[in-house]
C-alpha cells in the first residue's frame, strides 16, 4: 500500500470511487480544480498501482477543511481509510494548521467513528444540509494547538 499525492492523471480513477461512494459526487472538473489548487492537499492510496482510496483537504492560513475521503468499497474495513486520514493530519501539522473542520452525514457511522478515533469532536449540526437523501450535517473539529 502506497500513499502519495494525487496527480491530474489520477482524476479519472478517483472519480469512479467518488461516484460509487456518494449520492451527489463531485464532477471530474471539480476534482481537477482541487488537484491544481495551491490551497489543497489531496492524497491517493494505491495497491499494486491501482488507486483504491483518495482524500483531501483545503488549507487557508492555519485552518484546514477535510473535503472528502473515500475508499473503494471492496477495500473498506482494512485500515486504509485510517492510514489515509492520518497522512492528511500529518501534512496539516507540517503546514502549521491549528484547526481542522469537516462535515459528515449524521447517519454515516463509519466516517464519524473514524473521525472520533483521531480526536475530532462534533461542534454543530447543519439542519438538512445534504440532499439525496435530505439529512443533517454534523460539523466536527480537531484542534491541533495543544
Ligand atoms: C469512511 C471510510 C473512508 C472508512 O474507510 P475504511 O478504510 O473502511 O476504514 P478503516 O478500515 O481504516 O477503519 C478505520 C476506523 O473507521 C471506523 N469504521 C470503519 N468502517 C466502519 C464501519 N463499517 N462501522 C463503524 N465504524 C467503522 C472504525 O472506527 C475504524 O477503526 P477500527 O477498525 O479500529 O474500529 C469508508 O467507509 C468510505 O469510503 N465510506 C464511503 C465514503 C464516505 O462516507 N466518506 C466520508 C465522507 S464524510
Amino acid at each position: 500500500m502506497i500513499i502519495r499525492p494525487m496527480l491530474m492523471e489520477d482524476v479519472e480513477a478517483v472519480f469512479q470511487i467518488e461516484c460509487a461512494s456518494f449520492s451527489m459526487p463531485w464532477s471530474i472538473e471539480s476534482l481537477q480544480q482541487e488537484v491544481s489548487s495551491l490551497f489543497a492537499v489531496y492524497n491517493v492510496v494505491t495497491i499494486d498501482e491501482r488507486i483504491v482510496a483518495y482524500g483531501g483537504m483545503r488549507i487557508i492560513l492555519d485552518e484546514g477543511e477535510i473535503t472528502n475521503i473515500a475508499v473503494d468499497s471492496s477495500y473498506r474495513g482494512r485500515g486504509i481509510g485510517r492510514k489515509l486520514f492520518e497522512s492528511l493530519l500529518v501534512q496539516a501539522k507540517q503546514k502549521d494548521v491549528r484547526r481542522i473542520t469537516l462535515e459528515v452525514r449524521s447517519s454515516n457511522e463509519a466516517a464519524k467513528r473514524l473521525y472520533l478515533v483521531f480526536g475530532f469532536r462534533p461542534v454543530a449540526i447543519r439542519k438538512g444540509y445534504y440532499q439525496k437523501p435530505t439529512e443533517d450535517a454534523v460539523i466536527m473539529q480537531l484542534q491541533l494547538d495543544f
